[in-house]
């Protein structure tokens, strides 16, 4: 298209890391940006990305990616190995929008900050989620005033624990973990929850506190655990910490995996309330026996661009602030130094967490006497090796079928586990609800042999490694969805059957 929004200027970008990093094409093109390059190790990510972006030069070698003519880079590789990409897209001379979170230790983000400052080129951080049409609404009452002043918000982003930690990639063997969601912990993944609330508010996060968790979601890969050997969990724990705004205020900020997901968000201010789920409703009247109001916002502007962008939303509105502020000079809401903070804010409270609850200042990093204090502080979780959930002699032909099997397994581990559930609390339960347990109690009869050949083949890996990280997580699985019971499959489809027969 032609780029009237720019006026008529048009932006040259290269995608790195082609998984993520693919689900801004649609946005790119609805911004008339053009996508010029792309890079990623992996062959199969390769080839999709020149399925769906053919016009793009494509290539596995990021020197050679950088050496091509573009101006803007946005980062979507590993987790971990931001602060590298940033520093080496810097130094080639492009802008750069990075994946969360920016950095993974403070003495990296001292690097990146200066690195930004002395290129004087663009950095924003790809904080998505402050733009949804419900906190872009938020943000703009509060702006307004509408909320008085922040005194409390609860922002989460919790997912249902397994999967994710599990190696979904062709760039690894199976008997390991994903290279980084495999290990990393919750605190880390902050920027969904605290994000929002900074946009919103405009407010800076200046201390945090946290406590460690010592329950952990049953069935990931934790490794002795932290009583034992300081391990702390992986994406399958909880994950909350306090932090203290810069106008005194406090958030919740919840992240974790456990046994369901949850996005909540409320926000309380002095003058008026608001909550985003299940839809935005405010509360207004500024006392206890609130008014309440559903609101259903549109975006603030450029709607119809928005929604051509097809999944749009927060992704659509990160690139169309960072090319905005490239071509144009206009600020974005996530310059280098609100990245540093929202970043920073994770790695605190996991340091609080670690050290018992210990508050931890959330250091500034526009001023540069701040920086000093953290130029050497390489600190960094201790963690399970991703790579290493099986003893190192292990049976390659056994384990390197432990990503296969137990993803084929999840569906019947979520089956067994909901039905059993489903069925304690039927009587209770309203009309419609009834109903869908029945159906689920039908849907597992009809699959009880496939469940239990899932099973058994999960089964295989734990009882040749049954006290190695892998095999103690696979048991930890069985038990909690009652595996065990289709050992005598008759018996217990005709407890499955009598149910139905007295519904
Ligand atoms: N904001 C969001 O809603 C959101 C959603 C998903 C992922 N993410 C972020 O995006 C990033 C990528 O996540 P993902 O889901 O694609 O998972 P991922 O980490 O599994 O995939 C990263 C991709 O980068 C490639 N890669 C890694 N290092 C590379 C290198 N040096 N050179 C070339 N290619 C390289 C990998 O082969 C892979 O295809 C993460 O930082 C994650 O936090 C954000």
């Amino acid at each position: 298209m032609d780029n009237e929004l720019f006026g008529g200027k048009r932006l040259k970008l290269g995608i790195w890391g082609l998984g993520r990093g693919s689900s801004f094409i649609d946005s790119a093109r609805a911004l008339g940006i053009d996508v010029v390059a792309g890079c990623d190790i992996s062959p199969a990510m390769r080839t999709n990305f020149k399925r769906i972006c053919p016009e793009a030069n494509i290539t596995e070698s990021e020197d050679a990616f950088l050496a091509m003519d573009m101006d803007a880079v946005l980062i979507a590789t590993y987790f971990p190995d931001h602060a590298r990409c940033t520093l080496k897209a810097l130094a080639a001379g492009k802008h750069v929008m990075c994946e969360v979170t920016s950095f993974l230790t403070p003495a990296e983000g001292v690097e990146v900050v200066e690195a930004v400052e002395k290129s004087g080129l663009v950095y924003n951080l790809a904080e998505n989620y402050p733009f949804t049409k419900a906190n872009m609404y938020l943000a703009k009452l509060y702006k307004e005033g509408f909320f008085g002043e922040l005194e409390y918000a609860e922002y989460e982003y919790v997912h249902g624990g397994t999967h994710p930690c599990l190696n979904t990639q062709d760039t690894l063997p199976g008997n390991r973990l994903h290279h980084w969601r495999g290990w990393i912990s919750y605190h880390y993944y902050c920027t969904h929850s605290l994000g929002p609330v900074m946009v919103i508010t405009g407010l800076r996060p200046e201390k945090v506190v946290a406590f460690p968790t010592d329950v952990l979601y049953e069935g990931t890969v934790h490794g002795q655990g932290r009583k034992i050997d300081g391990v702390m969990p992986n994406l399958g724990a909880m994950c909350p910490s306090l932090i203290y705004m810069s106008n005194g205020g406090i958030v919740r900020n919840l992240m974790g995996g456990t046994s369901a997901d949850s996005h909540n968000q409320r926000i309380f201010g002095t003058r008026a309330a608001a909550e985003t789920y299940p839809e935005l409703k405010l509360k207004v009247g500024a006392q206890g026996s609130f008014h309440g109001i559903t609101v259903n916002p549109d975006w603030p502007d450029l709607g119809a661009v928005a929604e051509r962008a097809g999944h749009g939303g927060g992704d659509f509105w990160e690139l169309y602030y960072f090319a905005r502020e490239i071509l144009t000079g206009e600020k974005a809401p996530w310059d280098i130094y609100a990245a540093s903070d929202v970043t920073l804010a994770g790695i605190q409270a996991l340091r609080s967490a670690v050290a018992e609850g210990q508050p931890m200042e959330i250091p500034d990093f526009r001023k540069k006497e701040v920086r000093d204090r953290y130029r050497n502080d390489n600190w960094i979780q201790k963690h399970v090796d991703p790579d290493r959930i099986f003893p190192d002699d292990q049976d390659l032909a056994i384990t390197s079928h432990f990503c296969e099997y137990y993803s084929a397994a999840q569906p019947f581990i979520m089956l067994m586990r909901s039905t059993l559930d489903a069925m304690k609390v039927f009587d209770v339960t309203r009309p419609a609800e009834r109903i869908n347990t029945i159906n689920l109690v039908k849907d597992l009869r009809a699959k009880l042999p496939q469940a239990k050949a899932a099973f058994d083949k999960l089964r295989s890996i734990y009882e040749a490694y049954p006290t190695s990280p892998g095999g103690v997580a696979i048991k930890e699985k069985l038990i909690l969805c009652e595996a065990e019971r289709l050992n005598d499959m008759e018996t217990f489809d005709t407890f499955l059957k009598d149910f139905l027969l007295k519904k």
